[in-house]
């Protein structure tokens, strides 16, 4: 190449690709709207905005992937978690771990009513951006107690056993330790340990149990429909008191029903009913 075909050469790949980034920039400008679900972003979710600045939850945590990393990522956290719990877990979060035992804490932010559902409108709106699978696995922070960290797993060391479950239990399982469940954020199958929710061992059992009891107050008759209930309708009827309730509404999501269809409810029924 000559100096001048050079000089051409690179003028014209500069033009080329300067077009391109800006047609590209351009493109998700105009997708932005569409992609963060602009239209629902109503007055609360920029109050809760505000509550998330003021009082600097991303020194802690992140969004998105970006913030700090001493706390669990919040991207998906209205999905996981629910409303419920999150408005006790935001009025004390004290009361759901113990510094000693997670070797951290997070501090009271003293929010009132509104503020805390303010900033839970907010979480919920970001968690419906559509961002493109990204982060593309929830961030996890040792400590916390995330989808995915239940290694307690009964079938992990009976490897042969597997072979012999009938598929819809192990669907079951793998629904149950899903990250779109999240079901073991908040249940271990390990015996006593209680997380947001209580350690789910035995429960196969206890659900027979449970349904015969004077003080059961849901409308199952047998321990088969007991689990689908706990699943579809937590409030029915109450396990743990006020340690994983308030006002007789459980912290357990209410969104299953709608979330999961028939065949997934009937996998996760079948899964737990092997839990003895
Ligand atoms: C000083 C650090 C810090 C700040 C600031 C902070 N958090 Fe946290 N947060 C934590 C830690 C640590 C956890 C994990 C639970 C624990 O070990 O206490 C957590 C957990 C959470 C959870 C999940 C609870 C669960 O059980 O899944 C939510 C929701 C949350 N924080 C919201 C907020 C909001 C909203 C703010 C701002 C108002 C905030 N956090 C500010 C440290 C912080
Ligand atoms: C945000 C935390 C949370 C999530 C996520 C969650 N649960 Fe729960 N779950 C609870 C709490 C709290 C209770 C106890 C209060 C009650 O009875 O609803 C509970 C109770 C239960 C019970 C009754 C336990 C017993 O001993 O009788 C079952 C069964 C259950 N959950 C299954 C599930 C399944 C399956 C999923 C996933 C599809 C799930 N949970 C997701 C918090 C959660």
């Amino acid at each position: 190449m000559t100096k001048k075909q050079s000089r051409l050469f690179f003028l014209i790949s500069t033009a080329v690709f300067t077009l391109v980034f800006l047609g590209l920039t351009l493109h998700s400008h105009t997708r932005f709207g569409e992609l963060t679900h602009a239209d629902k972003m109503s007055a609360q979710v920029v109050a809760g905005k505000d509550v998330w600045h003021h009082n600097n939850c991303i020194n802690c945590h992140t969004l998105l992937g970006e913030g700090a990393y001493y706390a669990p990522d919040l991207t998906k956290i209205t999905q996981q978690r629910g409303e419920a719990y999150l408005s006790a877990f935001l009025k004390d979060p004290s009361k759901f771990y113990s510094e000693e035992r997670h070797r951290r804490l997070m501090p009271d932010p003293e929010l009132s009513d509104t503020e805390i559902a303010n900033v839970i409108a907010f979480l919920d709106w970001v968690s419906q951006i559509d961002n493109q699978g990204w982060p593309p696995r929830p961030i996890l922070v040792s400590g916390a107690t995330f989808p995915g960290t239940n290694t307690t797993s009964a079938s992990t060391d009976s490897e042969p056993a597997e072979a012999q479950r009938p598929a819809s239990v192990a669907a079951g399982e793998r629904l149950f330790n899903d990250a779109s469940t999240a079901c073991s954020g908040c249940h271990s199958i390990a015996p006593g340990v209680d997380l947001a929710g209580p350690s789910l061992a035995g429960v196969g059992e206890r659900a027979d149990r449970t349904v015969a009891e004077a003080g059961y107050t849901g409308e199952a008759d047998t321990g088969e429909g007991y689990l689908r209930e706990s699943i579809v309708a937590p409030s029915a009827h109450i396990v743990g008191g006020e340690r994983f309730s308030a006002n007789g509404i459980s912290f357990m999501p209410t969104h299953y029903g709608e979330k999961l269809d028939s065949d997934q409810i009937d996998a996760l029924v079948d899964y737990l009913s092997t839990l003895k």
